[in-house]
């Protein structure tokens, strides 16, 4: 998704334009672009299709500026090139605008401004929004802070914006709805940006900006203000506690594989401090213990990887606390008849805290009166501070699109959650609870896993030629099957489904041939032996086997693999981590293989903040 970045002090922006653009490369776009105001107070503009790379040799060194917005684009309205990249400007060329989110009304707006003699350089709807606001100051005998006010009062959708006025060389305003926007504080020095990376590096005093509020920067002072009327607000400074090595590769060729790898200690920090003489602590609920304990229903609503972390979730909770789960799309959710009321508790999951569907559902279920819980990666994200209370992953910031380290801490949270559940409502026995805590001997097993990546990267090397993949795994192993399928499709662009192994029979089992491998995640447990005879149906088809299993020595397994790979025999929850990080890694050797870009895959953002 787009990206911003702007600075307001006495350095020069242009590096720390650039590098924070850098920084947010990971969220994904198509096309970059810087403006300026220069000591002549005019706007200084450069955009170009491509990489930031290609932006930065653009620039043109000759001056200095000591205030500039810049941007990255994923394209929505109109094609990704040169002309359709931020900032746009509005007719006078006094004003200079970078958005992310989408303005849905800009059809009427620009119908509108069209019939003002108004020209459009665009295709975007960002450029309605900034010709909008040019048209208030221009002819409305409004200040700037007004004109803002004023257009943005007249648009439905989403937004995060930052505005710079040749008029006001002193002055920067930035405002939200539905996009998120931090501002970062440092004496006399201004950093705005979309997430906090490009910030982090600056100041730890940060605001997370809330919808319908504005900023507005002037000289060496800031207001914070609404959008709605003319009034300042509090303002809220927090301490941010990022580690700046959370965005360094490292050793590492690629973010996802550092983040694969980080799992050995991501996993046990998730944990750390939530387990106590036998129990789980889980504070970020305890206000809330009471209602959640005593829930007769539970929906968990995500996108994309956080969705099967959910799916997961619902195994964990209905098998420990007999509460039964509805697991549902958050883009289905928000428009669904879904049955929620105040007995209801809805569990939102999210990585960034910021995916916009997920953020709807959160929204829906607070107006039906649930108590919403948020599990999420990212403190002072709109999922954290929407939902009613919640339980944060602690897995630091990931990267790379492809979400891995935070589907492993997902899933170890809500396997504390249930047990805390389980442990309330007494559907589970002490011994039983205790063994389920006693996890330090599987976490060390995580190690043993990296040390089988040469065996996972000759298995890559032989079916990265494949054009389908099917992943197949029974009850918890499901959801597992379903991420490693993504995983492969998203990185590898190799298409891939995940199917419970018996389902493959109703359909899926036409595709089988020579050429296409199936992933079967085989654990020994009690569907063992259902699923060596879905293998054995795949193999009299011709069609090749890889196996993930934890069946140490197993003969059977041995003849009908052509591939086969043995992770740490520990419990049947920790098994889906283990198979999840083995799929995660045949994933990133396939696509590192095939020499793509493993961190940036094509078309695909990392925070989905629009709809
Ligand atoms: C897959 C992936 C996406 C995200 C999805 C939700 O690797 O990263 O499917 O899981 O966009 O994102 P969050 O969890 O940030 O809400």
């Amino acid at each position: 998704m787009c990206g911003i970045v702007a600075y307001k002090g006495h350095k020069n922006c242009h590096p720390i334009l650039l590098s924070g653009l850098k920084r947010l490369e990971y969220r994904g776009y198509d096309s970059a672009g810087i403006a300026c105001i220069n000591s002549n107070d005019k706007l200084v503009v450069t955009k170009r299709k491509g990489k930031v790379s290609e932006l930065k040799s653009a620039l043109s060194n000759s001056e200095i500026y000591n205030l500039g917005i810049a941007h990255t684009r994923w394209a929505t309205h109109g094609k990704p090139n040169q002309l359709n990249a931020h900032p746009h400007l509005d007719q006078s060329k006094k004003i200079a605008l970078v958005h992310n989110g989408i303005i849905e009304n800009y059809d009427p707006i620009k119908k509108f401004l069209l019939s003002k003699k108004i020209k459009f350089k665009s295709e975007t709807d960002t450029e309605v929004l900034v010709q909008l606001i040019g048209y208030f100051y221009n002819n409305g005998k409004m200040n700037f802070e007004q004109s803002v006010r004023a257009a943005l009062q007249r648009v439905d959708g989403a937004f995060g914006i930052v505005i710079l006025n040749t008029d006001y060389p002193d002055m920067m305003i930035a405002a939200r709805k539905g996009s998120p926007l931090v501002l970062g504080i440092k004496e006399n020095e201004f950093f705005i940006a979309s997430d906090i990376s490009p910030i982090v590096k600056y100041t730890k005093d940060i605001i997370y900006l809330k919808d319908s509020e504005m900023a507005v920067i002037n000289k060496k002072s800031f207001k914070i203000k609404s959008v709605d009327k003319d009034i300042s607000l509090p303002k809220n400074i927090e301490k941010i506690d990022f580690k700046i090595d959370d965005y360094d590769k490292g050793k590492y060729k690629y973010f996802m594989h550092k983040e694969i790898h980080e799992q050995i200690n991501t996993i046990p920090n998730t944990i750390n401090g939530r387990i106590k003489n036998e129990s789980v602590l889980l504070q970020g609920l305890s206000d809330y213990w009471n209602i959640i304990e005593s829930a007769e229903k539970i929906y968990i609503t995500a996108c994309g990887t956080s969705w099967h972390a959910g799916l997961i979730g619902k195994n964990f909770i209905e098998r420990f606390a007999n509460i039964p789960v509805h697991v549902e799309y958050a883009s289905e959710f928000r428009y669904n008849h879904a049955l929620i009321d105040s007995k209801t508790i809805v569990i939102a999951i999210s990585q960034s805290g910021e995916t916009a569907d997920t953020l709807a559902a959160i929204r829906k279920a607070n107006n039906h009166g649930a108590l919403t819980i948020g599990i999420c990666n990212i403190a002072g994200s709109s999922v954290s501070r929407e939902t009613k209370c919640g339980v944060y992953t602690r897995c630091g910031h990931e990267v790379g699109v492809a979400s891995t380290k935070a589907f492993t801490s997902q899933i170890v949270v809500l396997y504390l959650l249930a047990l805390k559940l389980a442990e309330s409502r007494k559907t589970i026995s002490k011994e039983s609870l205790k063994r389920h805590l006693d996890y330090k001997k599987s976490v060390n097993k995580i190690k043993s896993i990296f040390k089988q990546e040469n065996d996972i990267k000759k298995i890559a090397k032989k079916y990265k030629k494949a054009n389908d993949f099917l992943y197949l795994g029974r009850g918890l192993n499901f959801p597992v099957a379903l991420e490693g399928a993504l995983k492969l499709k998203e990185i590898s662009y190799i298409h891939a489904e995940g199917y419970p192994a018996a389902e493959m029979k109703h359909g899926p089992i036409a595709l089988i041939d020579k050429d296409m491998p199936s992933v079967f995640i085989a654990p020994k447990d009690k569907t063992y032996e259902k699923i060596i005879s879905n293998i054995q149906e795949i193999k009299s088809r011709k069609g090749k086997i890889i196996v993930i299993t934890d069946s140490k020595n197993d003969k059977v397994l041995k003849e009908l693999a052509n591939d086969l790979i043995v992770v740490p025999k520990t419990n049947h929850y920790a098994f889906a981590i283990f198979a999840s990080i083995v799929l995660q890694l045949l994933a990133y050797h396939i696509a590192l293989d095939k020499n793509l870009n493993v961190d940036q895959p094509r078309n695909l953002a990392k925070s989905v903040s629009v709809e």
